[in-house]
């Protein structure tokens, strides 16, 4: 298929494409390099610098290279930011897949595969979530992607689109080779933030020791940027093979707590992590575990990278890298 990757600059949209090619799938990338790397694109890809709000640029692509399917990664994505600026979450996240979706209609382009997110769920009532668990978002990033998911729902039934939302938990991880990895430029997240720590002597914030968990500290499942990427392959061509739209967890049905990763990392690294106790930070349930056999069963998922050592290992080498 044609694909066009909207996101396809940033950190699990740049892997998605490599898996993408190596299937493949002949793939354009469109980002509007405001988070994402160009340097993160292969070269021999056919790049567009644009937002997705402008809609005529989108139309003229999707006609001029016959684009089958698109991939959607662009999106504001801290959730701390989003209590704090809920005009610009709203803007580009929902604002703007309206537009894509316009565009993709116009130009009749039928499927599209939407990054969802874990926060969909909010507070959980029992573990692990399934994908039929109640939506009850507890901050305005997943409140956004969730008025998205219902947007895709509505179009669904009304045009011709198909769509699958894959709901990720943690993603972490880089690539093999440490070609690509996680680089934010304002970075908010436990992995990248606990190899700072150790290269820059610079104390991590463990974010409450008093949870509901067996050391105090917040369970997450994390997986490996690479399974992610593998799944968002199968979920597509499902889709097209079945012309169904469809709604998938992606994590690894395995929690670990704050300070089981800072022990990982030291295990990998042969080096101390100076952390300090910090009170909660607002927003963060106590434990989010994914259920994902549906996306094993239906799509014939298998994780193959996302044993917690292989993930931190691959973040490190890319770090020093
Ligand atoms: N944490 C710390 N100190 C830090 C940073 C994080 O203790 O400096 C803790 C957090 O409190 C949390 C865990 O580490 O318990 C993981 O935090 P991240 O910020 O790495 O990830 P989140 O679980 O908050 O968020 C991730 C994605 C979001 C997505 C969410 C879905 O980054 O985009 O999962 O649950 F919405």
């Amino acid at each position: 298929m044609n694909v066009l990757v909207v996101g396809g600059a940033g950190y699990i949209g740049a892997h998605t494409v490599q898996a993408l090619r190596e299937r493949g799938h002949k793939v354009f990338v469109y980002d509007n390099l405001s988070t994402g790397n160009l340097e993160a694109v292969p070269e021999d890809i056919h790049f567009f610098e644009g937002d997705i709000r402008d809609g005529d640029f989108l139309r003229h692509i999707f006609a001029e290279y016959l684009i089958d399917a698109v991939v959607h990664f662009a999106a504001c994505s801290l959730v701390g930011e989003s209590m704090q600026d809920p005009a610009k979450y709203y803007n580009n996240n929902v604002v703007g897949t309206l537009s894509l979706l316009n565009a993709m209609k116009g130009a009749g382009v039928e499927y599209l595969l939407f990054s969802s997110t874990a926060a969909v769920y909010g507070e959980p009532t029992s573990l692990p979530i399934t994908e039929t668990a109640l939506c009850q978002p507890t901050n305005v990033y997943g409140r956004t992607k969730l008025a998205i998911e219902w947007s895709l729902a509505d179009y669904a039934q009304a045009y011709n689109l198909k769509y699958t939302a894959l709901r990720y938990f943690n993603a972490a991880g880089a690539s093999l080779d440490a070609s690509i990895g996680e680089a934010h430029p304002v970075e908010t997240h436990l992995i990248p933030l606990i190899l700072q720590a150790v290269t820059k002597h610079k104390a991590l914030q463990v974010f409450g020791d008093d949870y509901p968990t067996p050391d105090g500290t917040c369970i997450r499942d994390y997986i490996h940027v690479l399974d992610l990427a593998t799944a968002h392959v199968l979920a597509l061509e499902k889709m097209v093979q079945t012309q169904q739209s469809a709604v998938y967890n992606l994590g690894t049905e395995t929690g670990f707590s704050v300070l089981e990763i800072i022990k990982m990392v030291e295990q990998v690294t042969g080096l101390v992590v100076p952390y300090t106790i910090s009170p909660r930070r607002a927003g963060d349930p106590a434990r989010l575990v994914a259920s994902v056999n549906k996306a094993k069963q239906q799509l014939g998922w298998q994780l193959q990278h996302s044993d917690l050592q292989q993930i931190i290992s691959s973040a490190w080498q890319w770090h020093c890298k």
